[in-house]
């Protein structure tokens, strides 16, 4: 009897690659041993998921940070899961190649290894995200490894890890000096527990680069500098949506320029009677 059982997908280039499926943890593990840098995104609707899986971005984060990008909150403290599972649903179906990544918001898996399985198990089963993401490093160990256990793929996140706001005092660079050895132990901790890749926030770059060369996982920067294996940056930060950003955001476009632009001209021309103009009527 012959084997129906499909040979499995050959990693390929993750920024670039045209295999015509999703992104796997296999294409990122793949990526780290080539030593190839990849772009990650946050997204948190379908049509700029569209953009970016076009533009070639192979993972998205339905960050925590819709708390304040997306319902206009101080802090990723009080967004819910409820708030954040119709947002990760619509990227996946704005997405067609990216891995997309849910992250797990504050109080939905600090409370034990149960709540973070349940979490877990309903991002993916009722958005069709293809992993998680949750912030912590030893003192979330059994989470991370119960998840990884049922077959979640697990994001780790360290450094200045947002929901910990309060105990931090404020957002301020993490891991200098001897806590750079304690993110060090929690990095490796995570690798041991089955995590495929980790987000490094606001760390020293040289600790961000000791960790990179250290772990067989990727490392994914956002203000860790130029040594981690990707970078990541919430898509209105990058692109020049959000009015005030941290020192490590670059823009790469003016949003708030063209779309204000494009708010004043449109309205100019509802009062000025030009728009709309016969060819947006119908007859
Ligand atoms: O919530 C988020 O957008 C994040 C990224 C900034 C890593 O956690």
């Amino acid at each position: 009897m012959s084997s129906s059982v499909p040979s499995p997908a050959q990693p390929t280039a993750l920024y670039g690659g045209t295999s015509g499926r999703r992104v796997t943890v296999r294409d990122i593990a793949a990526a780290k041993e080539r030593h190839e840098k990849w772009p990650m995104l946050t997204a948190y609707d379908a049509l700029t998921a569209r953009v970016f899986d076009e533009a070639g971005i192979p993972v998205l984060l339905v960050g925590d940070s819709a708390a304040m990008v997306v319902y206009g909150y101080d802090s990723t403290i009080p967004v819910t899961v409820d708030d954040l599972i119709p947002l990760t649903a619509a990227v996946v179906r704005g997405s067609k190649r990216a891995m997309v990544v849910a992250d797990l918001p504050f109080g939905s898996y600090q409370t034990g290894v149960a709540d973070a399985l349940r979490t877990a198990t309903r991002f993916l089963k009722e958005t069709g995200a293809h992993a998680v993401k949750l912030e912590g490093g030893r003192r979330v160990l059994p989470q991370a490894e119960a998840m990884v256990a049922a077959g979640i793929p697990v994001m780790g996140h360290l450094g200045l890890t947002p929901q910990s706001v309060n105990a931090f005092g404020g957002y301020r660079v993490q891991g200098r000096g001897q806590d750079g050895d304690e993110l060090m132990a929690d990095a490796k901790a995570l690798e041991a527990a089955g995590a495929f890749s980790v987000v490094l926030e606001c760390v020293p770059e040289d600790l961000a680069a000791r960790v990179t060369a250290s772990l067989s996982i990727p490392t994914i920067g956002i203000g860790g500098g130029g040594h981690t294996d990707a970078q990541v940056l919430v898509w209105q930060d990058m692109a020049g949506l959000t009015p005030h950003t941290a020192k490590f955001v670059k823009k790469f476009a003016d949003m708030n320029t063209l779309l204000g632009e494009a708010a004043r001209t449109f309205a100019d021309e509802v009062v000025g009677g030009v728009f709309p103009a016969p060819e947006h009527t119908y007859h």
